[in-house]
């Protein structure tokens, strides 16, 4: 493609150590669709004829097939996507393919491809997380009535309703979705125009090149248009968010399946055995998930070290921005189709969530309330309840179990309606407040939630 300066070839380990083909080669689809684009605005520009317009096109859509049906031969010495399409355009349609480049360069070329590709991948991504939503809800559904003790600390809290604990996670991944749609924005600004670093002195109509493609707007810098990569950065942040969002969950679920919680029971289809322990059923999905978000924090890592020196404007060090990128989308479009199919199905088993929420130092925080609302100071509530609960471990006896005079010993207070207060069912019922577990709250956020995620959504036009 240079040759015109060069007197001898580039070595062979150059070749090897430079190319990106083997990985680029999956933004052909983009890179034609360009190419097909920057043909129009070069023919409107009266710079290549309606014939060699068409030709141009004929062409391409043949190295598009030639692509997927697997025949076209992909060559290394050609460097990247762009370089192998243009060469196998030339050969094919001679002079009208070599006009192709005019006012291009790879570098607002690679820009357009990349970015056409985060915009189809970032609609990916955002069907796929709203496929994990309605998974979670599903199983929520399932088991509307299950109540599960409440963690901090890994130290049972307050009685919850389980499904509050997964509409936990449909928040979460409802703001990665927001997050998906924002960074959407920045990525769909259409770079091609920008040439080298300068634009170019043949003039092209950008916007028609931008709706062609149906980009809403062109970039306004041709400098940071091509070597701008922080549309990428976004992207990947987003990605590892939504992967440390199935991390934690990965944690629980595993906590979950354990046979110390046992809360869980994950589909044999979802689980693996042990080549030795016959015993065995591992959550395994879970825990792989777990460890690819650790892949998914280094490739954004890896993206954001690679730009932090870069001098403007494009630097080859820029082509190290895919294979980081091709990862983490290929790895977050799997994971959250797996574990989305793991959960649709998982069973919750009542008898384990009902026993760990007998525990009554569950209700110790509703002890206390309880002589707040009598008008005793919290603080003071909160000292009496855990003298209480001091005295009920050392008795070995449970809240349930001592008689109202033993309750007055620690205040005199206490009434007989203390006993009412030592129920699960009345302890939820009473969390009424907007974003609290009652039951008639978390059907409502049912309600809302499936009415949501029933409609159709779309960042594309
Ligand atoms: N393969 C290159 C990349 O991914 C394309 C742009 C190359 N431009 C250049 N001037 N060498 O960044």
């Amino acid at each position: 493609m240079w040759k015109g300066r060069f007197q001898t070839e580039t070595s062979n380990l150059v070749q090897r150590y430079g190319e990106s083909i083997s990985y680029d080669w999956r933004l052909y689809a983009h890179d034609i669709e360009g190419s097909i684009a920057h043909a129009a605005a070069l023919q409107d520009a009266g710079i290549i004829t309606k014939t060699e317009e068409r030709k141009i096109g004929k062409g391409l859509r043949e190295i598009k097939k030639e692509i997927e049906s697997g025949d076209f031969r992909f060559r290394m010495s050609l460097e990247d996507i762009h370089m192998n399409i243009e060469s196998a355009l030339t050969d094919k349609i001679g002079d009208a393919g070599a006009k192709l480049h005019t006012a291009r360069s790879r570098n607002d070329q690679v820009a357009l491809d990349v970015r056409l590709y985060c915009r189809a991948e970032t609609e990916a991504i955002f069907q796929r997380v709203m496929l994990m939503q309605r998974a979670l809800l599903k199983l929520a559904k399932q088991f509307p009535e299950a109540v599960v003790p409440g963690y901090t600390h890994l130290q049972r809290g307050q009685p919850v309703l389980f499904s509050h604990h997964l509409l936990a996670y449909v928040e979460m991944l409802e703001r990665d979705r927001m997050r998906l749609a924002d960074c959407f924005k920045r990525i769909n600004i259409m770079p091609l125009g920008s040439g080298a670093l300068a634009g170019s002195t043949i003039l092209l109509n950008r916007r028609l090149v931008a709706e062609k493609l149906g980009f809403p707007s062109v970039s306004q810098n041709s400098m940071d248009a091509v070597s701008d990569r922080d549309f990428i950065a976004e992207l990947m942040f987003v990605i590892s968010m939504i992967g440390i969002h199935l991390s934690r969950l990965s944690e629980d679920v595993i906590l979950w399946a354990s046979a110390e919680f046992g809360f869980i029971e994950l589909s044999d289809a979802h689980t693996t055995g042990s080549s030795l322990m016959p015993q065995k059923k591992n959550p395994d999905v879970a825990e792989l998930t777990r460890g690819k978000t650790g892949r998914l924090v280094g490739n954004l890592m890896s993206l954001l070290t690679t730009i932090k020196g870069l001098p403007m404007t494009y630097n080859r060090d820029l082509q190290e921005d895919k294979e980081p990128l091709f990862d983490s989308i290929d790895t977050i479009k799997i994971a959250l189709e797996v574990f989305a199919e793991m959960m649709a199905v998982a069973k919750i088993r009542e008898d384990r969530t009902r026993e760990a929420t007998s525990d009554p130092f569950l209700l110790a925080t509703d002890l206390a309330d309880y002589l707040v609302l009598k008008g005793v100071p919290f603080r003071q509530a909160h000292e009496v309840i855990g003298r209480i609960t001091a005295y009920s471990i050392e008795q070995k006896k449970d809240f349930g179990d001592f008689d109202l005079s033993e309750y007055q010993q620690f205040s005199e207070v206490f009434e007989k309606d203390v006993f009412a207060v030592l129920s699960v069912e009345t302890a939820l019922k009473s969390r009424k407040a907007i974003g609290a577990p009652s039951p008639t709250n978390v059907k409502r956020q049912m309600g809302y939630w499936e009415k949501r995620l029933s409609t159709k959504s779309t960042l594309l036009k």
